[in-house]
């Protein structure tokens, strides 16, 4: 399935998103206008480009950590069973927290990062997401920001892979098989 040939149709260009990126980050800082320290967690490899971006643009003190969450294989669908491959290096209890993910689909994955997160007891925790499928959504969660809402196609680009295909692509295009009839 993943040596299928395929195309990549342009979704949401590079210059959407980061405009959507610099009016995110407004209503972000508004959020955490009082923090000490903002505590900005990737989840990695899909949110790299998308987190690199948003702190740029956050006018608020910021440390990085990262944590790896991993519920697909190599194919485009969810195993709905969630392992975390890589935990956070620093603690988070007591502190502020942004969580951001490059996609919600089933929503498996974001649940059990919240829910992990929020048992390690920050004084807040908020979350975002650069795309949201809610066609597909299986479990009741979602991001408190959305980048864009899409409809049910498997995308790449911008950070997100197919098989780790495709993460630098500037823009977001979906993924369209050419061997389809
Ligand atoms: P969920 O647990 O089903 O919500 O899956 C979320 C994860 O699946 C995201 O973090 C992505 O890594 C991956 N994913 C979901 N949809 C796509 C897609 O269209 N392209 C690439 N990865 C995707
Ligand atoms: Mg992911």
């Amino acid at each position: 399935m993943t040596n299928r040939p395929y195309t990549i149709d342009r979704m949401i260009s590079a210059k959407s998103i980061a405009a959507r990126i610099e009016d995110l980050s407004h209503e972000i800082e508004a959020e955490f206008a009082d923090t000490e320290k903002l505590i900005v967690v990737g989840l990695l490899r899909g949110s790299f480009v998308f987190i690199a971006d948003i702190v740029r643009e956050l006018d608020l003190p910021v440390e990085v950590d990262f944590l790896e969450a991993s519920s697909y294989g190599d194919g485009t669908e969810s195993s709905r069973e969630v392992r975390i491959m890589k935990d956070l290096r620093g603690e988070i209890g007591g502190r502020d927290v942004l969580v951001v993910e490059d996609i919600v689909d089933t929503g498996f994955t974001l649940r059990h990062v919240l829910n992990l997160l929020a048992s390690r007891e920050p004084r807040k925790m908020r979350s975002i997401a650069l795309l949201d499928k809610p066609s597909r959504r299986e479990v009741d969660i979602r991001a408190d920001w959305t980048g864009f809402e899409i409809p049910d196609e498997f995308v790449v680009g911008y950070g997100i892979d197919y098989a780790q295909r495709n993460r630098n692509l500037p823009f977001i295009g979906k993924v369209r098989f050419t061997d389809e009839t």
